[in-house]
């Protein structure tokens, strides 16, 4: 089985670190993508890790992912809440779907709370900062090399 994962991004979190930061957090993205790729190779993973504003990109990474990856953590952003597009993708996708926000989107305003990625999402990660990114890293090598071939 590959063991390559999908690390990616959605609308606003170039922006981490300046955005927000009493919600998001001090952390910029390359700093996320250090910590992830860090992990990643203590369990043996190739890291592909993304970000864009552009729905039609985290698209056409995810149908990239189908001939390629073992697994996707994505953090879609506010795509979340709005993208039936990205759900019908990551549901074209036959690996493992870890969803991570840093924030706990369900402390926040309610249309936070519902999401169309984890109607596909294998497990949610919210609230725990940008260290979620790393927790799902962890995650996702256990589902990798526990599932049933
Ligand atoms: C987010 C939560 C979303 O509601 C928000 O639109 C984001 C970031 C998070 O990581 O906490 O852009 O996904």
């Amino acid at each position: 089985m590959s063991r390559l994962i999908y690390v990616l991004n959605g609308p606003n979190l170039n922006l981490l670190g300046k955005r927000q930061p009493e919600i998001y957090g001090a952390d910029t993205l390359v700093d996320v993508e250090r910590d992830v790729r860090a992990v990643a190779v203590e369990f043996g993973l190739d890291v592909r890790f993304h970000q864009s504003n552009r729905e039609y990109e985290l698209i056409d990474w995810i149908h990239e992912a189908r001939e390629t990856a073992a697994g996707i953590i994505i953090n879609p952003g506010a795509f979340t809440h709005t993208s039936v597009a990205i759900l019908d993708a990551l549901n074209a996708f036959d690996g493992f779907v870890l969803e991570c926000h840093i924030s706990n989107v369900h402390k926040r305003e309610s249309f936070r709370h519902h999401s169309y990625v984890s109607l596909r999402a294998d497990g949610v990660m919210a609230g725990f900062g940008v260290q979620g990114y790393a927790l799902c890293v962890r995650r996702m090598a256990h589902l990798i090399d526990t599932k049933k071939k």
